[in-house]
C-alpha cells in the first residue's frame, strides 16, 4: 500500500487528483510531448519546451483559484493526465468550463472516465455549479463518445471552426447541467479525499 500524500485533492479507485508541483514538469513535459495529443486539445502538434512550461508554471498557470482549477490526474504513483475547471463566466452563471488530456500511453483504460467523474461530482455537488460546458474538434471521437457516455448533451455545432489535417473542422459543443449529472451518476455525495490509494 502507497501511503496517502498531503496534497492529494481528490481520490478515485486507481487514481487521484493533486495539484501540479514544480519537480513535476519533467514528466508533465514528457507526457504531453506527443504531436497528435497536441493538437487534439487544440496546440499546434509543438511540444511545450520545459522552460516554456516552467514560465506557465511560474506565472501562476496552474495555481488553484475560485475561477479555475488544474489537477494532474495520477495511476499507480505516476502523472498520466490532467484535468482542469475553468469560470469565465459571470459568477452568478455558475457554469465553467472542463478540460482533460490523458497521456498517449494511458488511453483507453477507463482513465478519462474516472478521473472526469471525479472533478465533476465535486464541480457540481461541492462547488455548487449549475452547468459544465466543453466543446471538441468533430474528428475527436474518443473524446465524444466519452462524453456521450457520461451524461453530456450535443448543444450545438461552430462550423468550419477548426483547421488541421488539411481541412476544416466544426466544433462540437456539449453540456450538462446538475440535474443531469445527478439523474445519472447517483445523488451528491461527499468526494473522498483520504486514505488509501485504490
Ligand atoms: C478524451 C480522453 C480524455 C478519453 O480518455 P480515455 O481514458 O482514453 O477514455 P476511457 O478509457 O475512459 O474511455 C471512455 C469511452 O470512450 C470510448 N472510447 C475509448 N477509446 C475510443 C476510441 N479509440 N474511439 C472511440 N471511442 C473510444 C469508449 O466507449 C469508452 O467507454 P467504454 O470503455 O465503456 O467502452 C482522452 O482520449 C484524451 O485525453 N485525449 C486527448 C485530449 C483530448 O482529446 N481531450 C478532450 C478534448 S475536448
Amino acid at each position: 500500500m502507497e501511503g496517502a500524500r498531503p496534497d492529494t485533492f481528490l481520490r478515485g479507485s486507481r487514481i487521484r487528483l493533486r495539484p501540479l508541483e514544480l519537480d513535476d514538469l519533467p514528466r508533465y513535459a514528457e507526457l504531453f510531448s506527443d504531436p497528435e495529443v497536441n493538437l487534439s486539445y487544440g496546440g499546434l502538434g509543438v511540444p511545450d519546451s520545459l522552460l516554456k512550461l516552467q514560465r506557465r508554471y511560474d506565472s501562476g498557470e496552474f495555481d488553484a483559484t475560485d475561477r479555475k482549477l488544474h489537477f494532474v490526474v495520477e495511476a499507480g504513483g505516476e502523472i498520466i493526465g490532467q484535468v482542469s475547471l475553468k469560470n469565465d463566466e459571470n459568477l452568478p452563471s455558475r457554469a465553467v468550463t472542463f478540460g482533460i488530456m490523458i497521456g498517449a500511453g494511458y488511453l483507453g483504460q477507463g482513465y478519462g472516465t474516472k478521473a472526469s467523474v471525479l472533478l465533476l461530482n465535486y464541480a457540481f455537488g461541492i462547488l455548487g455549479y449549475h452547468k459544465v460546458n466543453l466543446d471538441l474538434f468533430e474528428y475527436n471521437v474518443r473524446a465524444q463518445t466519452m462524453y456521450e457516455k457520461l451524461g453530456f448533451v450535443h448543444e450545438g455545432r461552430r462550423r468550419e471552426n477548426h483547421w488541421s489535417r488539411g481541412r476544416f473542422w466544426d466544433d462540437i459543443l456539449m453540456g450538462i447541467t446538475a440535474e443531469e449529472w445527478w439523474a445519472k451518476h447517483g445523488p451528491p455525495r461527499q468526494p473522498e479525499t483520504r486514505g488509501e490509494r485504490g
